[in-house]
């Protein structure tokens, strides 16, 4: 059994400061073994040009990993956050999400699918999906918006894949909730799904996110569930092996039932 959880909470546009103190002290009265935090969670979201971008982003490993190494080293604790990432070399910005562990960073994802005006900053992520095992589980990373394709989804489960981490800044609401129930239901995962709430309104635009993280179980039931418009740190104790099981009938496993010769994909 290990003990997995989201952190929800509404950052301050900008200020990388307080986001990642108001994160550690929240952090450091968890009992868990992996945490997941928010989309974009050190600087906020709405975005009004690239120079803000590339002020607010930073090379991974960086600072920020860096900062929350501490953390994970003297709690025990894999981290999962998303943040804005500049390369240093190429320049280009990403919206990544980290893999922090006991023994320091681990891994980063680039944010394959980019939604509506990140389109504008960012370039779409080019770190194929991939699993890591971390001991007690083997997990998977995706930021928001791809939970709308689930071939992304099913690469990582394919991969065996038992939990899927999942920072998020979701603003259409109840979608993402939905959405992120079925994709652990047709691939029978565990689903971390951290969100922020709160209000930005940035350059005459105006974003609303719609809170509600939840922890899925692979049979769909919500082990947990976060409000739409407060702080919520919530942590349940799971068996990610649960995870190995695809049947949803004795005649049905749900892996050994697809037909990919028929998809063409
Ligand atoms: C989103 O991808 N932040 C909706």
């Amino acid at each position: 059994m290990i003990k997995v959880g989201f952190y929800q909470f509404c950052p301050v546009f900008g200020d990388k400061r307080a986001n990642l103190h108001k994160i550690v002290e929240a952090l450091e009265r968890a009992n868990a073994d992996l945490l997941v935090l928010p989309e974009l969670c050190t600087t906020g979201y709405l975005f009004t040009s690239q120079d803000e971008v590339n002020e607010l982003s930073e090379p991974i490993p960086g600072p920020t990993t860096r900062f929350f190494e501490n953390l994970t080293q003297r709690k025990n604790l894999w981290l999962v956050l998303g943040m804005a990432e500049r390369d240093e070399i190429s320049k280009k910005c990403y919206n990544s999400a980290v893999l922090i562990g006991p023994d320091g960073y681990r891994a980063t994802y680039r944010k394959a699918h980019l939604f509506f005006e990140e389109k504008l900053y960012f370039v779409p992520g080019d770190t194929p999906f991939r699993v890591y095992d971390l001991g007690a589980a083997r997990m998977g990373m995706l930021v928001c918006f791809d939970h709308f394709f689930p071939e992304a989804t099913r690469a990582l489960a394919l991969q065996g894949a038992q939990i899927i981490c999942h920072p998020s800044n979701l603003v259409l609401p109840g979608k993402g909730q939905q959405i992120t129930r079925v994709r652990a239901m047709e691939n029978r995962i565990f689903w971390i799904l951290a969100n922020r709430y709160g209000v930005e309104e940035r350059g005459g635009k105006k974003l609303s996110f719609t809170g509600a993280s939840q922890i899925v179980a692979p049979n769909g039931e919500l082990l947990a569930q976060a409000p739409s418009d407060s702080e919520s740190l919530q942590i349940v104790e799971i068996s990610p092996a649960e995870a190995n099981d695809k049947r949803v009938t004795a005649l049905n496993d749900l892996f050994a039932d697809r037909r990919p010769e028929m998809y063409n994909l």
